[in-house]
């Protein structure tokens, strides 16, 4: 396995794996990998080749959020994506990625106007941009995303149809913890207390989805009593928590198709995402 930390040397090593006629799988990543991760890279086995990228990317962070903090171990990291198979990681430095003059972007409306664009008003930007960026740069035949980050992944599916990028992606479903947890390299920030905390999201969702078996079909109920769950919990504070069309992201009244429940909940200052989709089509 090779690391490397310039957009030469990727390119380099594509060319000579495209010379040969391999197929090549991509993983974008912030690194602190964890089975979450390590679930897509086995899913992109079935390529001769997974290029994974490690890369904090400041431009998807907001002013007040936790870029300096964000947790970092290049070297866990290699360990977990040699074990894998991965064949190269692409590290960059910001410098690397962003030019001092760097003004140029991707950025999508509609789907970026709901949920986690609300709360976090520059982040879809930046990370259609990175993404956009990386595509570019490693060029694979198949890229792969979690379903942990539902709008994230709509949002990539989107801007690859509506730009012609020649890359197919791939969703893959959330992995937990034993408690239902979501794996996030974000749940080393909750402390004992509040670690005993987080599965109110999980817990929700069970009550959501087992609300819906029941029959209904009024969003507003839902996610009335969803919240309600999430609001007996004194350490968890609700960013947001709705029901919206699985495809463009807006709320919905009526249960009524392809519909995501999403929530971001903060765990006293941690915000934790989650969320489950439901086909009533
Ligand atoms: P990061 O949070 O490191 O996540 C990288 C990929 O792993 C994302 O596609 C995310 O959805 C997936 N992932 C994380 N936790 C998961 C879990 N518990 N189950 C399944 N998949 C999981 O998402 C990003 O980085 C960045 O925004 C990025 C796309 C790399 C752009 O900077």
């Amino acid at each position: 396995m090779k690391i490397v930390k310039t957009i030469e040397e990727v390119r380099k090593c594509i060319m000579e794996w495209r010379r040969e006629g391999l197929s090549i799988g991509f993983i974008p990543t912030m690194g602190y990998l964890h089975e979450g991760h390590q679930s897509l890279i086995n899913q992109a086995d079935e390529n001769d080749r997974i290029v994974l990228s490690i890369f904090v990317n400041p431009m998807q962070f907001g002013p007040q959020e936790d870029l300096a903090s964000y947790p970092r171990d290049l070297e866990r990291d290699s360990r977990l994506c040699e074990e894998n198979g991965v064949d190269l990681i692409f590290h960059p430095e910001p410098e690397e990625m962003y030019e001092a003059d760097f003004c140029s972007y991707a950025d999508m409306s509609v789907l970026t106007e709901e949920l986690c664009g609300l709360s976090r008003p520059v982040h879809f930007r930046g990370v259609c941009t990175v993404v956009l960026k990386l595509f570019n740069i490693v060029t694979p035949d198949r890229a792969y995303f979690g379903e942990k980050d539902a709008q994230q992944l709509a949002i990539i599916k989107r801007m690859v149809r509506d730009l012609n990028i020649n890359v197919e992606v791939i969703g893959c479903p959330i992995i937990r913890e034993r408690d239902g947890v979501a794996k996030s390299s974000r749940n080393t920030y909750l402390n004992a207390e509040e670690r005993k905390a987080a599965p109110v999201l999980y817990g929700s969702i069970q009550i959501g989805k087992k609300l819906i078996k029941d029959g209904e079909r009024d969003a507003a109920v839902l996610i009335k009593v969803m919240k309600k769950y999430i609001e007996k919990e004194p350490l968890a504070k609700i960013d947001y928590l709705k029901a919206v069309d699985a495809m463009s992201m807006s709320q919905v009244d009526k249960l009524d198709r392809r519909v995501l429940v999403a929530m971001a909940v903060f765990i006293g200052k941690s915000r934790l995402i989650d969320n489950f989709t439901f086909d009533f089509e």
